[in-house]
């Protein structure tokens, strides 16, 4: 069955791990993250953004789910809505099915614009209560993601989650997990250098951890930007510049702080983007039109990948 994301993480807190959380919106990210999580023994957090729901359907991707939670009936799964702007789409994905949603306040419904901290409790508060009286989990969000490179020092504070504001918000709203704003951003260009302490900021869930100390914190735009795949996109006709992600020797450091949900998006789609476009060009495949060969070897590049994360952040091994 679907788990909650609350059980999920007390589990992984008791015992010191974190678990990856891959967006899906598709069959063959779905099995491959499956796959991995069975091959090693690890609990799932799948999560579906406002993109996935569009691309898929809020149909197919509840079905797909439920499909994974069927054909593995030993792997504890939750079920998560990634960054709902607005406490009626978090109603929607709880009367969907979903076991945890996350109720982005952090921004105004616009998902653009910086919300006052007022604002964010109002509306995490207000999903908290929902959803709690549902059993379904909440994440909430404080601190602006987004990368520190190229701004100065002193707005850097200004950006980070401050520790004053997390005690506050999570007394006054009762969230289960806190995504945390520590110079992560999502997508693949984070940081044109491997980053400094100065612009992916882990010291800040050190300070976190001691005000907090029985919080579980996610990391968002954690991918780690894959060099080797990076490499392959461009070996085989992609044109990507230099970008780096967040070395997962960060995130581990991260765990050892309260880490205990780490946002992997943009890793699967280079896995899949780059064993897809080796695939089609070798001359061997020049006439072939079975696209499921081109489907497996993405499927195949994305398993491999979920797992050495299960591997790294410690879950696998505690399904
Ligand atoms: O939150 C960001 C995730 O990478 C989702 O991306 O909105 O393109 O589905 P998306
Ligand atoms: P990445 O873009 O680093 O994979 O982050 C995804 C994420 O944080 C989804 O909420
Ligand atoms: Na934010
Ligand atoms: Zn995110």
């Amino acid at each position: 069955a679907l788990a909650s994301l609350r059980q999920i993480l007390d589990y992984a807190a008791e015992y010191g791990f974190a678990v990856p959380a891959f967006n899906v919106s598709n069959m063959e990210q779905v099995q491959a993250i499956m796959a991995a999580a069975h091959a090693c023994d690890s609990p799932v957090i799948m999560q579906g953004s406002a993109g996935a729901n569009r691309y898929a359907g809020e149909v197919f991707l509840r079905h797909l789910v439920l499909a994974a939670v069927e054909q593995y009936p030993h792997i504890p799964v939750v079920m998560h809505r990634d960054h709902a702007p607005a406490p009626a789409i978090c109603a929607q994905a709880i009367q969907s099915g979903f076991s945890s949603v996350m109720m982005d306040g952090s921004l105004l419904e616009d998902m653009k614009t910086p919300a006052s901290f007022d604002y964010n409790v109002e509306v995490t508060r207000q999903v908290v209560a929902m959803a709690h009286a549902c059993g379904v989990s909440v994440e909430g969000e404080i601190g602006c993601l987004g990368a520190l490179e190229n701004r100065p020092d002193d707005e850097h504070s200004r950006l980070l989650t401050d520790p004053d504001e997390a005690v506050e918000f999570v007394a006054r709203t009762g969230v289960d997990a806190l995504a945390v704003a520590i110079g992560t951003s999502h997508g693949a260009y984070k940081f044109s250098k491997p980053p400094t302490g100065e612009v992916l900021v882990i010291s800040r869930l050190k300070v976190l951890q001691q005000r907090l100390p029985n919080l579980h914190f996610v990391m968002h735009g954690s991918s780690s930007v894959p060099g080797e795949w990076l490499q392959v996109i461009n070996e085989y006709g992609g044109a990507i510049p230099e970008t780096y992600g967040v070395p997962i020797a960060e995130i581990v450091e991260g765990i050892r702080y309260g880490v205990r949900k780490v946002n992997i998006d943009t890793d699967l789609r280079m896995a899949s983007t780059g064993a897809m476009r080796r695939f089609l060009a070798q001359p061997e495949h020049a006439a072939e039109l079975d696209a499921r060969k081109t489907y497996q070897a993405a499927r195949d590049a994305m398993q491999a990948l979920c797992q050495s994360r299960y591997e790294a952040f410690g879950s696998a091994g505690h399904a």
